[in-house]
């Protein structure tokens, strides 16, 4: 006998089965298993998140990718690739997901057809000015000021909303910004906060504004192209069990000094 919650149950497998099967087929697990390889885009100049260490990429961000190709049983390729044009980068199919600090927008969603995701770390845009130049303490300072930012990147867009700065000043990179920072060409730096810190300290000539933080908290993900949303349920799998084992706050606690 069937009663009506069997009869629900056999029309939705009707309709979700094909749909399911469709995500598996289309997806990039079987894609990138095969290949026996994670192709990762990165620009590799984002410390604590992705740098250069004695010629190998380091970082968090590097972590979690070498988490994320274990998980897939496949090897990592961590690629250097320049920070403008890296979502199309991986819309044409150069690479199987971005890491490299990259903040969750709508924006991006939408123009590059990509699927974050959850996210995997809070950050937020900082400050950064010259050791000693004490003229920058609120966000009404920038007013009037020359700031620089990494293009197209979330630092240029909340400087963007800032009244009053006199020019914004736009790198490739961000070390190019600081040399003209310290050059005294810029007065004030915009990156991710945690990012500041770090550059501030390994160089020494700059320093972040301490409790200048531009605009929203941001959430930084993984990007993968929405026809592999599969690859997206493996990288959540690992960000959940790398966070009930404790290893994600000893990632945290070893690259940025914090739980
Ligand atoms: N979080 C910022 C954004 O998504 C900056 C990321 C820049 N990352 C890098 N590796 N340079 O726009």
């Amino acid at each position: 006998m069937r009663g009506p919650r069997q009869v629900l149950a056999a029309v939705l497998a009707v309709i979700l089965v094909p749909v399911l099967l469709a995500a598996v087929e289309a997806g990039g697990i079987e894609r990138v298993k095969k290949a026996g390889v994670l192709r990762v885009g990165s620009d590799i100049t984002y410390p604590p998140f992705e740098f250069m260490e004695a010629g190998k990429p380091a970082g968090f961000d590097v972590e979690l990718a070498q988490e994320i190709a274990k998980a897939l049983g496949v090897k990592l390729e961590y690629v250097n690739t320049a920070w403008d044009g890296i979502f199309a980068a991986l819309k044409a199919g150069k690479f199987d997901m971005l890491l490299s600090g990259i903040t969750i927008t709508e924006e991006r969603i939408k123009s590059f057809d990509l699927v974050f995701s959850q996210p995997y770390f809070e950050s937020g845009q900082g400050v950064a000015v010259r050791m000693g130049d004490a003229r920058i303490k609120k966000q009404a300072d920038l007013a009037g000021k020359v700031v620089g930012v990494q293009i197209n990147t979330t630092g240029q867009a909340a400087v963007e909303k800032v009244k009053g700065v006199k020019e914004i000043k736009k790198y490739e990179q961000l070390p190019e910004a600081y040399l003209d920072l310290k050059a005294r060409r810029l007065d004030a730096v915009v990156a991710d906060y945690p990012v500041i810190v770090s550059n501030a300290k390994e160089d020494g000539k700059f320093t972040p504004v301490r409790g200048l933080q531009l605009g929203e908290p941001e959430l930084l993900g993984i990007p993968v192209r929405k026809d592999e949303a599969d690859l997206v349920g493996v990288v959540n799998k690992v960000i959940q069990d790398l966070k009930k084992s404790g290893k994600y706050a000893q990632m945290k606690q070893k690259w940025f000094g914090e739980k």
